[in-house]
């Protein structure tokens, strides 16, 4: 690759409108020239999820101003971009919908080229524009609405090695907050609480631990954390503090265990490939989690695998990783039709599109 190339990244797939200009330089280094997040979670808050329709709504007001700021923020006009990336799935159609529209709009206003990019493959490539990661490596996927392994083999080439069969750790870790009155999105309140907890005072229990494969289970640690929860509540007539910080402490012990464990599991697969230099990244929202991360990081260390974790501006949704994931689509001669369809479903490796599940962020994949 010899070419520096500009594209504008357009994400609506979720609950946040977002746009970015990003620049490939020849020697394949990402420069984020700008990237815009305007979040919606006070627009769904007193709904405890995200309302599709508050959600599609808010993004067709919103992507318009989100691009115009990209590229302000950029410095640069339309006729100095190579291209338009923009996530034209998986996720909620309506959003999904308004951000393929204004792509293919301002496509057929100026002639550049379109990419539609698929948002998981968005975080996917991440760390490969935060730390240029060669491929093959594996990648865990863990946010509020995502949760998959994954190795990252070429830029439209993934084999899914496993992932949840129902809820999201993110989504699970909201879940608690809301069972424990702790503000949401719950995760960084559950990790505060975590800390000055027990971890071991409550035996939650680690789910499909016995099952050899890569998937993963949150929502029965779910149920086990509100039954503990009922418990406390009918012996105190209320939640004491410290009681509150020993479930939180002893819920995030469980889902650092499952996924260590399950993380182990995939990397084994994964080094059967005998790549060059091993590598473990991690993404999303819950990539956050310093306990969990730290307990990543020490398997690593333990598997001799590096690990890295993209910064958690780009760990969670965002138009940065939709421009990078297009110019590497770009670049490997994809081009999209001008009739580019939204697909709300949209697995990243259709051989193993049978575990799909929907939670409160909607489809999967
Ligand atoms: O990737 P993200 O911003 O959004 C999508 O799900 O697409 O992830 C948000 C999720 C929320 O469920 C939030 O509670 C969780 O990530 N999260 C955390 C932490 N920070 C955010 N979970 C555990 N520990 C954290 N420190
Ligand atoms: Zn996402």
């Amino acid at each position: 690759m010899t070419q520096t190339l500009t594209f504008l990244g357009i994400e609506s797939s979720c609950d946040d409108t977002a746009a970015a200009v990003l620049r490939r330089t020849a020697d394949g280094q990402a420069l984020i020239l700008s990237s815009v997040v305007e979040g919606q979670s006070a627009l769904h808050a007193a709904f405890g999820g995200v309302v599709p329709e508050i959600a599609a709504r808010a993004h067709a007001e919103r992507l318009d101003h989100c691009v115009e700021q990209a590229l302000a923020q950029a410095d640069l006009g339309l006729g100095e971009l190579d291209g338009i990336a923009v996530t034209s799935g998986p996720g909620l159609i309506g959003g999904v919908l308004s951000g393929v529209m204004l792509a293919k709009g301002i496509a057929a206003a100026t002639g550049l080229p379109i990419i539609g990019v698929n948002h998981l493959a968005g975080h996917a490539l991440t760390p490969r524009l935060t730390d240029q990661l060669a491929f093959p490596y594996l990648m865990l996927l863990v946010s509020g609405g995502h949760c998959q392994f994954l190795i990252v083999k070429a830029p439209d080439v993934f084999q899914r090695l496993g992932g949840t069969i129902d809820d999201a750790p993110g989504e699970a870790f909201d879940k608690i907050a809301k069972l424990l009155a702790l503000p949401q999105p719950g995760g960084p309140y559950v990790e505060q609480e975590a800390a000055l907890g027990d971890a071991k005072r409550f035996k939650f229990p680690r789910p499909l631990l016995d099952r050899p494969d890569c998937d993963l289970s949150f929502s029965g640690l779910k149920t086990a954390v509100l039954r503990a929860r009922d418990q406390v509540i009918a012996q105190n007539g209320g939640i004491p503090l410290q009681d509150r910080r020993d479930l939180c402490a002893g819920f995030q012990a469980a889902v650092s265990d499952v996924l260590v464990e399950k993380s182990r599991r995939a990397l084994e697969i994964y080094l059967e490939l005998q790549p060059l230099v091993p590598a473990l990244a991690v993404a999303g929202g819950v990539a956050a989690n310093t306990h969990i991360r730290s307990a990543l990081q020490a398997l690593c260390a333990r598997m001799g695998v590096r690990f890295t974790a993209p910064p958690l501006r780009l760990c969670t949704d965002n138009a940065a990783m939709i421009a990078w994931a297009g110019i590497e689509r770009f670049v490997t001669g994809t081009v999209d039709p001008s009739d580019l369809i939204a697909r709300p479903r949209w697995p990243l490796d259709a051989a193993a599109a049978g575990m799909i599940g929907s939670g409160k962020k909607g489809p999967k994949a």
